[in-house]
């Protein structure tokens, strides 16, 4: 059974998937502006607090339940609950998570279809095709849908292959090398003047902001989606994890590495926008903010690797195989998802599983590229505000009110017999069953 579904064959292979999940256009993107719109410091001091204190028992509840469960979101949350109405609570929040998570894959999609646009940029500049240059940059929506497609094909190629010839062997190979990427363009940018006021935005808090209710909603909501938490992403990851493995250590594991790469990412993101202002760049918006959306990525860097002269090409090459790399290996644990369920609970084959299901969710994508305004922020808001949340706060009711904690007790001492007497079985499941499904709620309605 075990072997028919896959597993990952290494700690290594397992971390490389579950942090490359993780690691994504959120940590590249939305931690360092995050951390700059709310008090620099600040927001990182409130974030790694929260990621540890929150997200990270929320990781633990979903990796020990996919162990244990050995299946996809539905079926796993339907194994862990003893009474009918618990089951059909269970199949309601199994296929909400199926749900947000490929809407969440439709948008974050077309953001990577855009990263692969700018990472081809450079190429079209060094064969002399300025054209082509030209056309991949702006944004109109036959780029945009051609893009779209292109991620969701590779999406669907590497979940095709399954778990150990997909994902982990994919995964492994990505993430060392966004490693290696991300810590060379550090090293450059933080030599070049500008750099330094970059690192003073991000690294000297403002602590008049901390105690600001909108810090800690973004804090609390970015740590979420950076650790891909709440539809089931790592209920799946975990279900493919070894009974040898030790859960607790490899959990906090991935949360080091996600967070970790989240603030090294602030230390490239801040200092290359001062280095962009230094360059005449503009930076601020009308509000007086730095710019953080879209167009941080989509103008200011480009504007930025424009007056960098020749080296400009290779580093904006570099940065755009980072975040091309980033989107990735996050696309793949979303899409994972459905078909895994598709898999086990439909008997389909996982091949025409991955691609029946990314063609979907492709469609949905194109769907918002060609309505845009409307639908992308929408979109969004709805699976990352409302419904991520909400979900998060019903998995830790699941393994906190509804498993039986002896079972719990249990699936973690495989792999990790001393749990009883370590400080996370002393911690941990007071935590899941009070404190995180409290401040869920409180930040939610916030
Ligand atoms: N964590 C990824 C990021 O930071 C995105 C991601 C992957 C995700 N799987 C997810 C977000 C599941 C929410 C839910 O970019």
């Amino acid at each position: 059974m075990a072997s028919a579904r896959g597993e990952f064959s290494s700690r290594f292979g397992f971390l490389m998937a579950a942090s490359g999940s993780a690691v994504g256009l959120g940590n590249i993107w939305g931690f360092p502006t995050n951390a700059a719109s709310n008090g620099g410091a600040a927001f990182l001091f409130t974030y790694l607090i929260l990621a540890f204190a929150l997200a990270y028992p929320a990781l633990m509840a979903e990796l020990i339940i996919g162990r244990h469960a050995r299946a996809n979101a539905v079926t796993a949350l339907r194994s862990i609950s003893p009474g009918q109405k618990s089951r059909l609570l269970a199949t309601t929040v199994g296929f909400v998570g199926i749900l947000t998570v490929s809407f969440i894959l439709s948008f974050y999609a077309i953001v990577s279809g855009w990263m692969i646009a700018f990472f081809f940029d450079p190429i079209a500049r060094i064969l002399g095709m300025d054209g082509l240059a030209q056309w991949l940059t702006e944004d109109a929506v036959l780029r945009n849908s051609l893009f779209v497609v292109l991620f969701m094909v590779f999406t669907m190629y590497i979940i095709s292959a399954g778990v150990k010839d997909g994902i982990e062997k994919w995964a492994s190979r990505l993430m060392p090398s966004l490693i290696v990427i991300l810590a060379l363009l550090i090293l450059y940018v933080i030599t070049l003047p500008g750099a330094g006021d970059g690192l003073r935005a991000y690294l000297v808090p403002d602590f008049s902001r901390i105690a600001d209710p909108a810090l800690l909603v973004d804090a609390m909501g970015q740590a979420f989606f950076s650790l891909s938490l709440g539809v089931g992403t790592m209920l799946v990851y975990g279900s493919y994890i070894s009974k040898k493995e030790n859960l607790p250590t490899i959990g906090s594991l991935v949360a080091l590495l996600d967070v970790g790469i989240a603030v090294l990412a602030g230390m490239l993101i801040l200092p290359a926008m001062y280095v962009a202002l230094n360059n005449g760049v503009q930076i601020f918006d009308e509000s007086g903010g730095l710019i953080a959306g879209p167009g941080l990525i989509v103008s200011v860097l480009p504007a930025l690797f424009n007056t960098m002269g020749a080296v400009g090409v290779f580093v904006a090459f570099a940065f755009f195989a980072l975040m091309t790399i980033a989107s990735l290996t996050s696309s793949i644990s979303m899409l994972e998802v459905p078909v895994a369920y598709g898999v086990e609970h439909h008997g389909l084959e996982r091949r025409k599983a991955a691609i029946a299901i990314g063609s979907i969710v492709t469609l949905v994508s194109l769907v918002i590229v060609f309505n845009f305004d409307p639908l992308f922020d929408l979109v969004v808001t709805y699976t990352t505000e409302v419904s991520q949340p909400l979900l998060g706060f019903s998995f830790c009711i699941f393994v906190a009110w509804i498993w039986k904690r002896n079972d719990i007790l249990e699936e973690i001492k495989q792999g990790c017999p001393e749990v009883e007497s370590g400080l996370f079985w002393k911690i941990w499941p007071f935590y899941v069953k009070f404190i995180c499904p409290v401040a869920i709620l409180v930040v939610y309605f916030q």
